[in-house]
Parts: structure tokens; sequence; C-alpha cells
């Protein structure tokens, strides 16, 4: 009997299966919920953290691509940390006693770090410009491998060069070990196709975003697959820590289930957005001169502060006298993958040592030298990204990217990326959002500081919150100096293990 009524309902149930393809959708869709729902489950925060603006021992960078913070990199932390304190996990290096991480690693990375006392810090950009630039940065790179004269001796030359470069390679940073490849690829295929003169002859007019005998056209970047995996509401899952290159191990099933049912994005923008709220700082990549202050203020002191603790300590002294290996930022956003952009052939093989960068911060350093310094920096910086972006996109000339040249772009396609990217959309709008208010709190900081300056000359003890902010920086060193070392070194058997597991994909 019971074999019989087993058999009645396995055959009601194949023929559901059968006849309503509707009714399997939805079961995935109700699996879907539940697979996001147990994700933002998980992800909550423990509550508010009302110490937020006091920065904690660790500094996690959370590096959003093309959204400026090479700049931040180089012309403000460079000055604010040495670079034995800076345990560049994503970055493929190993430095010992880090107080900080930059990486494009998303979110996830903080379930390798100690969470409660790591601060978060990152700059947002309108999406549309963000995938603007994803697209000419991932095209600007992949031309550089032009200089040879097929795609086979392309990849074999940079492949022997790269484990003899000290430098990082955007190649070996997600998501240009995806994108550069992809691209140049497509690159050496549309020269080829020229060569045999396959291609219909180059009009007169043309704009640059759709030159399809010289590179894969913008419309076409953006409807590819690996650019729904990887670029688009691409600043979302990377806050969120659902990127294609998460450590959170049901990120991947997360995702999916995002991209099969769009409804389910609004779980994950919420998310994201609240993990904006408990960030130390947040910039605006548009926004550019205010964003440096209010991280000079808000960021920039702290550490400082922090350092003197730091300098005050005998600890310190004998970590510092550590291995201090030379660090190069991989040029992922001004390029310089490796050594083969600017060279001729003479100069594949020879290893060119990365750039020299300061070790040790200056002594005295102050918010004014820093801000002073930054501009400085900045300019100079600016100045060789466009010579080298120049210099790469002359082989694929008389394609050229500009801001003027973007203003050729149909309204449809831009309309497209838009909704393509409706999430970063709005955590774009967030991020805006929070930008007022920390502008706010700084200015009422500053006031209530040069109050309190006051009546500390008037001898009075008051504790108020920007007090705090200065001063947060107190105990715990010998704890920090021995856990720090202990993540170091587990962050770099994991980026061991998933660097040989990657390439080898
Ligand atoms: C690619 O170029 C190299 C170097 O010029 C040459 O030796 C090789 O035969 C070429 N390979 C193909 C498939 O054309
Ligand atoms: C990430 O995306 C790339 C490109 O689509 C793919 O090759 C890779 O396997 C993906 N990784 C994961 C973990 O899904
Ligand atoms: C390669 O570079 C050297 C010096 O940088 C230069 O003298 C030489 O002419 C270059 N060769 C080619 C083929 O561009
Ligand atoms: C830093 O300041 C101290 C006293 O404030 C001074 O003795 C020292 O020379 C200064 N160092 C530098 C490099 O300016
Ligand atoms: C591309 O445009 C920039 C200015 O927008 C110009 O400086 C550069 O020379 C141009 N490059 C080529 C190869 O035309």
């Amino acid at each position: 009997m019971s074999g019989n009524l087993k058999f009645i309902i396995s055959t009601v149930l194949l023929l559901f299966a059968i006849s309503t393809p509707v009714c399997s959708n939805e079961d995935n869709y109700l699996h879907c919920q539940r697979v996001v729902k147990n994700w933002v489950e998980s992800s909550r925060e423990s509550g508010q953290d009302r110490d937020k603006l006091n920065l904690k021992d660790l500094l996690f960078f959370l590096h959003v691509p093309r959204t400026g913070g090479r700049t931040y990199f180089h012309c403000f932390l460079r000055k604010l940390y040495t670079s034995a304190q800076e345990c560049p996990r994503s970055y493929d290096k190993l430095r010992f006693d880090p107080r900080l991480v930059v990486s494009h690693d998303d979110y996830s990375l903080i379930s390798k770090l100690p969470e409660d006392r790591s601060s978060v810090v990152t700059i947002l950009r309108n999406p549309l410009d963000r995938v603007f630039s994803t697209y000419e940065f991932s095209v600007e790179v992949a031309a550089r491998f032009l200089v040879h004269p097929n795609l086979t001796s392309a990849k074999q030359m940079s492949s022997r060069i790269r484990p003899k470069s000290r430098g990082v390679s955007t190649l070996d940073i997600w998501p240009w070990k995806y994108l550069v490849p992809w691209m140049r690829e497509d690159l050496f295929v549309r020269r080829d196709a020229r060569k045999l003169g396959k291609l219909r002859r180059m009009n007169e007019i043309t704009d640059p975003y759709n030159m399809e005998n010289m590179v894969m056209p913008l419309h076409d970047f953006i409807n590819d697959p690996l650019a729904h995996e990887i670029v688009h509401n691409g600043a979302t899952f990377q806050v969120a820590g659902l990127t294609n290159n998460s450590y959170l191990p049901e990120a991947h099933e997360v995702r999916e289930c995002v991209r099969k049912h769009p409804t389910l994005g609004r779980a994950v923008l919420e998310v994201a957005k609240s993990r904006l709220d408990q960030m130390l700082y947040v910039g605006l990549t548009e926004d550019h001169k205010k964003s440096a202050r209010l991280f000079v203020n808000m960021v920039g002191a702290q550490v400082l502060s922090q350092s003197e603790a730091l300098s005050s300590s005998d600890v310190q002294a004998e970590a510092s006298r550590k291995t201090e290996l030379s660090s190069s930022f991989p040029e992922s956003e001004t390029g310089e993958p490796d050594q083969i952009q600017s060279s001729n052939y003479s100069q594949l093989g020879t290893e060119v040592s990365s750039p020299t960068d300061a070790t040790s911060v200056e002594a005295n350093m102050t918010v004014e030298k820093l801000m002073g310094a930054y501009e400085e920096c900045i300019s100079s910086l600016r100045k060789s990204q466009s010579t080298r972006r120049s210099m790469s996109l002359k082989r694929i000339a008389p394609a050229n990217f500009s801001k003027e040249a973007r203003l050729l772009v149909p309204e449809t396609v831009l309309q497209q990326i838009i909704s393509l990217n409706s999430l970063d959309m709005e955590l774009y709008r967030h991020a805006e959002s929070i930008f007022l208010q920390q502008e706010h709190h700084s200015l009422k900081g500053r006031g209530a500081f040069m109050a309190q300056q006051q009546q500390k000359m008037i001898n009075t003890e008051h504790e108020s919150s920007w007090n705090n902010l200065y001063n947060g920086y107190s105990s715990g060193k010998v704890f920090l100096l021995t856990t720090t070392l202990t993540i170091c070194l587990i962050l770099f058997v994991i980026t061991k293990r998933r660097r040989t597991s990657k390439l080898k994909v």
C-alpha cells in the first residue's frame, strides 16, 4: 500500500515537474530566496558600532577598481605607514607588522582579519564612469601587448617575465586577471583580421567606443557574460563581499541567485548600504578634493597619532627591525602591469626594480604637511599616468578615449549601462548622502576640537568624542603586534593557495 502511495506521489511530482516549468522556476526562486536570506542573516553586523569613527588597530582599504584608490595609496597611505606596517594581501607581498591592508579583494576579506579591531574605508564612483573606466583600462593594458607579433609570443613573454619581476603584475590581480587577457586576445584577433583584410574599411568620423576594426566596441563589452560576472554592479558586490573573488563559500550561489532573480538584489544592496554606514570613511571619486581633505581629517590624523603611540613603544622598535621588503603598488590603476609596456625587446628580459617608495614615515609628519605632499604627489602621478596611457593607446590608433569622445556614445548604450548597474546606482546615491554627513561631522568636529583646546588651557578635564577620536589609540600594542603577525602569515598561506589554484585554472 505504501508502495502504491509512493508511486502515486512520485508520479504526481513527476507530472508537475514536466508540465510546469513555471513551477520549477518558482522552486528555484524559493530556494534562492532562502539562500539569500541565510546570507543576509549571517552577514548582519552585531549591532551598531558607535565607535566607528575611531581608527582601530588595522585599516582595511577596500579598493573598488577604477575609483582612484591608487592615488590614496601612493599619496597618503605610503606617507602614513611604513611599508613594514602594510600587509598587502591581495597584492601578494608579504610584510610583517601590518596595520594596513589595501586590496581589490571584496569585503569578505574581513573574515580573515580581526574584524572587531579593523576599520574599513572605501571610495565609490559614479557607476557610469566606473564602467567606462573599466573598459578603457582593460583596453589600455591589453594594447601594450600589441608590441608582440602574435598572441602566443605575448603570452609566453608575460609568463616568463612575471615570476622574475618583483613588482606585482596587473595580470595577477582581480578583476584584471580576467579582463585583460580577454581583451588582449580580442585585440590580437582584430589585428590579425585587419592584416588579412577581412574587415570593412574604416569610416571617416568615428566614435572610438565603437570602432570594431580596432577594438571590442563598448556595447559588446558591456553585454558580454564576463562583464555581467565581473563589472556590472561590481561596487555593490564588492562591498557586500559577494564578488567572483569572494572568500565566502556561499558567495557564488548567492551571486548566481541574484543574477537569476534580480529582485533579490535588493537584499544585497541593503547589506552593502549598511556596510558603508559602518565604515570609518567613504570617499567619492567625483568629489576628489573634498574627499582627500576628509580622508586626511578623518583617517590621516588618527593614523599619525596611532603611529606616535606605537613608536614610543619598545615592541615597535623590535618589530621595525624586521625585514622590510621593497614594495610596489600593483600598477593596476596606472597600468604598468609589468615590464612589457614601456619596453622594446632588448629590455624585456631585464629586471626593472619597483619604484622606490618611502619605506619610513617622515618624522614629524603633520596633517598640513600630508595635504601639501598629496597635492604634489597627485600631479606627478597623473602626469605619468596619462603619458603611459597615450603610449599604449597609440597602438590602437585612431581609437583614442577621452572625456569628449564619451559624448559620442549613443544614449541607448548609456541607458543600458545604467540599468545593468541599478544596484550600484543606488549604492552610489547612498554613498553621496554618507559623504554629506561626514562633511558635516568633520566641520562640527573641528569646531569641537578647537573649543576643547581652549578648555584644556583653562585646565578642565573634559572628554568629548572628538578628543577620543584623536587619542583613541592607547592599549593592546603587544597583542596587536603578535596577532597581526599571525594574520599576515595566514593571509600569506591563503594567498599562495588561492594564487596557485586560480592560476592553474
Ligand atoms: C609568433 O611569433 C614568434 C616570434 O616572432 C614566432 O617565432 C612564432 O612562430 C609565431 N607564432 C605563430 C603561431 O605565428
Ligand atoms: C570568475 O569569473 C571568471 C571569468 O568569468 C571565471 O573564469 C572564474 O572561474 C570565476 N571564478 C569563480 C570562483 O566563479
Ligand atoms: C630599444 O630601446 C633602446 C634603448 O631604450 C633603443 O636604443 C633601441 O633603439 C630600442 N629598439 C627598438 C627596436 O625600439
Ligand atoms: C621633529 O620635531 C622635534 C621636536 O619637535 C625636533 O627636535 C626634530 O628635529 C624634528 N625632526 C624633523 C626631521 O624635523
Ligand atoms: C589621444 O587624445 C589625447 C587627448 O585627448 C591626446 O593627447 C593624444 O595625443 C591622443 N592620442 C592619439 C594616439 O591620437
